[in-house]
């Protein structure tokens, strides 16, 4: 519980590829790291290996048990057909937009010179973008209620040590921590499903462009939509999968950025390279390879979580020649992957060159889980961290107030201690401002200009 990065990496020293652990409340769980292993995993027969089950144990208190997250076999690759269009590249064009005026509006709050944690403001972008992009909120006045349930769940829920300690999960009442949580789930659920009740009623707007709005319209082949409950699964999933991961990768990734100026340098004259006085947008996004070489090597470097893509044995499988009973999870161990010194020399060295030029092995490089249950939002995450990254560094410039920094669990994840204190040294005049990126001395907003052009929205 207290190590689980430096655990599972002694577990690799002394064993090898694949070992397993016996976890009270967990049952019989076989830890994979190689990438050999890794492929015969996430190509196995979805009806042997189950991933929703997985899922879960940990987070179906909270998402339910009706989304893609928990489904399996069929009903899942369904679900996920329907869900794909969502997350389609195009999509991103339209959540940009938000994702930068998220991050201008937060950059321009934060004190200068003075030391704050970063990480609650990585987590609160990351959630109004979810909140925008998912549910529309944000621009109605009527949100208000809906909002602040989704955002105290969001944050008081995801990241709860209680779901990786079941025996902890006893609801004796609302005084009892665990019963505290369930009934702030289900006030979330009443006040989404009065929401979805809601859109119903008033029918499609061409204006609203949230993924709600496009699910409530989303048909399967036989012209059957989703109902209530499969909606609000789906939409707590997302909600749930996409807001505290990419908050905390975000965080990473600038304590990475801050503790190699070399980096930051070379980020910064790519950045002014690739959009010299414009602003940014999505045509500059995929020139800027050495910040997708930053991001790729910060989330190799610094895993949010010791694990991640579970499956639960359902019928006799063979995995490297291990015969496993039904019961068994099988789990990639991605923080020991991304630290194998075979797959990446020096692996305690940060160093995004290794994946300038290169195309990265989806079973080498595995954060978001592989095959069919690869990770549903892993464009929309790598878009967004993109996108707040660049702007973050256009913006400010910052230094870490103390180091080094050390990796502390937050529930399932892992975060840097104390939430990352940083502090803004000088806010840097947005390019369009004036000729050039210049430093203000003396602090101030950024300016920030209201079009959306280059977003294709
Ligand atoms: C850096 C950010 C993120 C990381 C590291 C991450 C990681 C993961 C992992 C490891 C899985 C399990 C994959 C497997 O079982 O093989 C997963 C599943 C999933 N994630 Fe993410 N995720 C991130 C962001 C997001 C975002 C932004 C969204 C949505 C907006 C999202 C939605 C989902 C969904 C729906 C699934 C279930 C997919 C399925 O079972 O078919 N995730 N994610």
């Amino acid at each position: 519980m207290k190590d689980p990065l430096g655990f599972l990496r002694r577990c690799y020293a002394r064993y090898g590829d694949v070992f397993t652990l016996r976890e009270i409340g967990f049952g019989t769980e076989v830890m994979v790291s190689s990438p050999a292993l890794l492929k015969e995993l996430f190509t196995g027969p979805p009806e042997v290996l189950h991933a929703g089950e997985a899922n879960e144990r940990i987070f179906g208190s909270i998402t339910g048990t009706q989304s893609s997250f928990i489904l399996e076999e069929q009903a899942h690759l369904r679900r996920r057909r329907l869900l794909l269009p969502s997350f389609h590249g195009d999509r991103m064009h339209e959540y940009g937009d938000t994702m930068r005026r998220q991050t201008e509006k937060a950059v321009a709050s934060w004190p200068l010179r003075e030391e704050f944690a970063l990480h609650p403001e990585m987590q609160s972008i990351t959630l109004h973008v979810i909140l925008h992009a998912v549910f529309g909120l944000g621009q109605a006045a009527n949100d208000s209620t809906l909002e602040h349930l989704l955002t105290r769940t969001a944050n008081e829920a995801v990241a709860s040590m209680l779901l990786i300690l079941p025996p902890l999960q006893r609801d004796l009442g609302r005084w009892s921590p665990w019963g505290r949580l369930l009934h702030l789930i289900h006030q979330m659920d009443e006040a989404l499903l009065a929401e979805i009740a809601r859109r119903r009623r008033e029918g499609a707007k061409p204006e609203q462009r949230d993924i709600l709005s496009l699910l409530l319209q989303a048909r399967y082949e036989n012209g059957e939509g989703l109902s209530d409950g499969e909606l609000h699964d789906e939409l707590v999933t997302l909600l749930m999968a996409g807001h505290e991961t990419t908050g905390t990768s975000l965080t990473w990734a600038m304590e990475c950025i801050l503790s190699h100026p070399e980096v930051e340098q070379r980020l910064r004259a790519e950045l002014d390279d690739v959009l010299g006085d414009e602003q940014l947008g999505h045509e500059h996004l995929t020139r800027l390879e050495y910040l997708d070489a930053v991001i790729k090597e910060s989330i190799r470097y610094r895993p949010i979580m010791p694990t991640g893509g579970a499956r639960l044995v359902k019928r006799p499988f063979s995995l490297g020649g291990y015969e496993l009973p039904p019961g068994v999870w099988v789990i990639n161990a991605l923080s020991v992957v991304h630290h194998r010194s075979d797959l990446y020399p020096e692996p305690d060295v940060f160093r995004p060159e290794r994946f300038l030029g290169r195309r990265v092995d989806p079973y080498e490089w595995t954060p978001f889980g592989g095959g069919v249950r690869r990770c549903l939002g892993m464009a929309f995450a790598l878009y967004e961290m993109k996108v707040v990254l660049a702007t973050v560094l256009r913006s400010a410039r910052l230094e870490l107030a103390r180091s080094p920094v050390k990796a502390r669990r937050r529930g399932f994840f892992i975060a840097p201690e104390n939430g990352l204190p940083v502090r803004v040294l000088s806010r840097l005049r947005r390019a369009g401002d004036v000729p050039g990126t210049q430093e203000v001395a003396t602090g101030g907003a950024p300016a920030r200009s209201e079009d959306t052009m280059g977003w294709g929205a």
